[in-house]
């Protein structure tokens, strides 16, 4: 420590302040330096903890120091791919960011199962997004309406810079309409403003167009009679993460005797599967869950490409209460011998822009997936949601999910309690015929170990 002070006598002040202004000025190895001296009881141990997840790399790391603030190393997940998705038509090995054992595995073994009968239907139903600027304006609802009416090619031309490019690739800004919402709340009305993207997720174009709407608005209101005694009052400009309008479907569907070896297990099978997503329907409880592990997919797709998972599962949840009651996400029926299985739900992802072509293993993700349009994703990842939710419920309603979950979860136990390579293979080899458990792992692990020190000891 000593030394410290001696090497950095400016940053005396610092080292030992547990609260610090500035800090963001300071370098990587000085917010280090600031962070283990003060809340580690070992700082050098976790400064070389922190310096092991660094890549060699310089330039790389630099990157991915770059993409966010106060960065002090780098945070991993495994990266899985799912092979065998077919979606309409068209194969696809599907790269998963995530760390939960089994998703990958889930998600694998449902595309493979229904790649051969017949794999994914999916189609985009829209990909409109919307903006609000929202104001406060205490005058008479006509005039604000007639001010608007006048105003609002003014107003779709003052983004005309902003819009060029993107109408050029098929997107823009669409309507502006003005809405009431008085009734909610005292005085409050809404710019509400409708975008295409094109193959972008397009926040940052629509907040620009946002707000420089709302500047055009308020300017133009100055000039006009009556406004300065009862002004509008801008509060803010932002892009809506609801996005129901931005809609992907998938189903898979086949023949119910399809469904298992044999007719009576098949039938078996998906009638149970039906009434699981029919409870998920109509009880919120089960309905959270059920959704959480379509997201469970959904998201290691997102993160894997680079898009904006908290903006996803934010939207997927408000559309699951679209009713009022909080739903399942998926539907299945039954049908003159056909089982259905499908989901719709708003996916507003991009392939372009953001972190898309910054991230090395982003832009390995799209070329995996044939660098697809951004509807060319969401019907990717609403099918790997659907695949899912498929083998969980699959699970749930014949051998319960703790099986296989607990099957993926055994290198983690093995991990958590450091076996060798040599326990590793036989605990291996034992739970490939035996249920796994946290207790029955550590009870190998435990005989293991006393085996070998009762040779050692002859
Ligand atoms: C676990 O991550 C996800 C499940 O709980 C989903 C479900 O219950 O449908 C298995």
């Amino acid at each position: 420590m000593a030394m410290k002070i001696l090497t950095l006598p400016f940053k005396l002040l610092i080292l030992f302040m547990e609260y610090i202004s500035g800090f963001s000025k300071l370098s990587k190895t000085e917010k280090i330096e600031w962070l283990t001296e003060n809340f580690f009881q070992d700082a050098k141990e976790a400064d070389q903890l922190i310096r092991k997840y660094w890549n060699r790399d310089e330039k790389l790391q630099r990157l991915h120091d770059e993409f966010s603030e106060n960065t002090i190393s780098n945070y991993y997940l495994p990266f899985g791919i799912a092979p065998n998705f077919k979606i309409n038509g068209k194969p696809y090995v599907v790269p998963m960011a995530i760390e939960e054992s089994s998703v990958v595995a889930a998600a694998s073994k449902a595309a493979k199962f229904w790649q051969i009968r017949g794999g994914f239907k999916a189609e985009v139903l829209n990909t409109l997004k919307t903006g609000q600027v929202h104001f406060l304006y205490e005058g008479e609802r006509e005039v604000i309406q007639r001010f608007f009416k006048d105003t609002k090619e003014i107003l779709k031309k003052s983004v005309e810079h902003l819009t060029r490019n993107m109408e050029k690739r098929g997107g823009g800004l669409l309507d502006i309409e003005l809405k009431d919402k008085t009734e909610k709340l005292d005085n409050y009305y809404q710019l509400d403003c409708s975008f295409k993207t094109a193959n972008a997720m397009g926040a940052n174009f629509i907040n620009s167009c946002l707000e420089h709407i709302a500047e055009t608005f308020e300017k133009h209101s100055w000039t006009e009679p009556g406004f300065k005694e009862q002004p509008i009052k801008i509060i803010m400009s932002i892009l809506s993460n609801y996005v129901p309008e931005c809609l992907v479907r998938a189903e898979v569907s086949a023949p119910v005797e399809n469904l298992m070896k044999d007719k009576k297990s098949s039938v078996e099978f998906a009638e149970r599967f039906v009434e699981a997503i029919k409870i998920a329907e109509i009880e919120p409880k089960r309905a959270v869950t059920h959704n959480k592990g379509i997201m469970n997919g959904i998201d290691a797709v997102v993160l894997a490409t680079g898009n904006d998972f908290r903006a996803i599962e934010a939207c997927a949840h408000a559309y699951a209460a679209r009713s009022g009651q909080y739903s399942s996400l998926t539907s299945a029926k039954i049908e003159d011998g056909i089982f259905s299985f499908w989901i719709e739900i708003p996916l507003a992802l991009g392939t372009v822009g953001g972190l898309t072509s910054l991230h090395p293993l982003v832009s390995l993700a799209l070329e995996m997936l044939g660098n697809p349009s951004a509807e060319d994703l969401m019907m990717i990842a609403a099918s790997v949601g659907l695949a899912q939710n498929f083998g969980a419920v699959g699970s749930l309603v014949t051998t319960g999910i703790q099986e296989g979950h607990m099957k993926m979860h055994l290198f983690n136990i093995l991990n958590q309690h450091e076996a060798t390579e040599e326990e590793r293979e036989i605990i291996v080899e034992y739970f490939k015929k035996n249920v796994v458990s946290h207790t029955a792992v550590l009870d190998q692990l435990e005989n293991i170990r006393t085996q070998k020190k009762l040779t050692e000891n002859k």
